[in-house]
């Protein structure tokens, strides 16, 4: 699993709380998540002692904001109601999934990832902490995303970037059009990207958390075919480390592509939400709305929405009578 570039404002990679937008030139990194870990763990963590799954979450994911986000970009797309059903393409340990059902007794969620190892971690961790009622509410597919099959929904998301391992367009396609079959009609899919000129640069970031410090190695990128290798590397304060804790072998989509491929797969208006700035820093704020227009920035975050627009059923006009000619 895992992400890369943060931002703090989801939690898919939505809005997760702070977005480490470095600087003046807007750069974003993956966000940082609540803190979660007590000082006495601080102490404790070391490479031996540490477990790559939670410092994952710990790093990179705040589904209390990716929740709020859902929710947002619902309520644009002028729908009253909220959205109750859920389905979270490549969701690792499901946590998003999990923070859904116990977010509204109404919601259900859906998780799809083809790794049983995740899936199992994330049972032990999280379904097993939900109660009866949530449980009946959240349902795990041990699946290719591109198969899986399940009852469509208002929303399904795809955070992370995950989708970016689809390195070819048919590929890429044929994950969209799944994911519009698996919206009901009048729901919406997310997904989110990530740019900037500092995507296409072989570097290392580091983020110091709680007891240890999240590093973000962009590896490898060839020009040639927007492909990058990146990995997620964990340091602890007694000079341990779990390397390449993550591994990525993605194509660099633009946000261009992506929208059209969208629209290509059927869905009929896609947003993109742009991150603002936080006007002390030059960092990005945390805060995403829809836009036709970003910036230059170094590194960006960004949320795609598209809606599967329902279309009228079409009833047949009624019969005419003939009209009869009299002489
Ligand atoms: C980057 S992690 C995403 C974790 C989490 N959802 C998040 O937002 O951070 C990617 C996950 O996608 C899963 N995955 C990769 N290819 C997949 C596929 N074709 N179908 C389903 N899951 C897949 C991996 O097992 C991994 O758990």
């Amino acid at each position: 699993m895992g992400s890369v570039v943060a931002t703090t404002l989801r939690a898919p990679i939505m809005a997760r709380s702070n977005s480490t937008r470095v600087s003046s030139t807007k750069k974003k990194v993956k966000p940082k998540s609540a803190s979660r870990t007590t000082k006495r763990s601080r102490a404790l963590r070391t490479a031996a002692t540490s477990d790559h799954h939670e410092l994952y979450e710990l790093s990179v994911q705040c589904t209390e904001a990716e929740c709020d986000f859902i929710e947002r970009a619902w309520k644009q797309t002028g729908r009253a109601a909220l959205p109750s059903s859920l389905r979270e393409d490549f969701c690792g340990t499901a946590i998003a999934s999990c923070a859904w059902v116990r977010r509204r007794k109404s919601n259900i969620a859906v998780g799809v990832d083809l790794d049983r190892s995740v899936l199992k971690w994330g049972e032990q961790r999280h379904w097993s902490t939900l109660t009866t009622a949530e449980r009946a509410r959240l349902s795990i597919h041990c699946e290719d995303v591109l198969t899986a099959k399940t009852t469509p929904v208002d929303v399904v998301v795809a955070m992370n970037f995950s989708y970016f391992l689809f390195k070819e367009r048919a590929k890429l396609l044929a994950y969209f059009k799944r994911a519009f079959t698996n919206v009901r009609d009048g729901g919406i899919f997310i997904c989110d990207a990530y740019g900037g000129s500092e995507a296409h640069s072989e570097q290392e970031e580091e983020r110091h958390l709680d007891g240890f410090t999240y590093v973000w190695e962009q590896h490898h990128y060839n020009p040639v075919n927007s492909t990058v290798v990146n990995y997620i590397h964990f340091r602890f304060a007694d000079g341990t480390e779990l390397r390449r804790a993550f591994a990525y072998h993605w194509r660099l989509w633009t946000l261009v592509e992506l929208q059209e491929i969208l629209k290509e797969a059927g869905f009929g208006k896609t947003v993109v939400w742009w991150e603002g700035t936080d006007k002390k820093t030059g960092s990005g704020n945390g805060v995403f709305r829809p836009t036709t227009k970003g910036e230059a920035c170094t590194g960006w975050v960004a949320y795609l929405v598209s809606e599967k627009i329902a279309v009228p059923s079409r009833k047949p006009a009624p019969k005419s009578k003939a009209r009869t000619l009299s002489a």
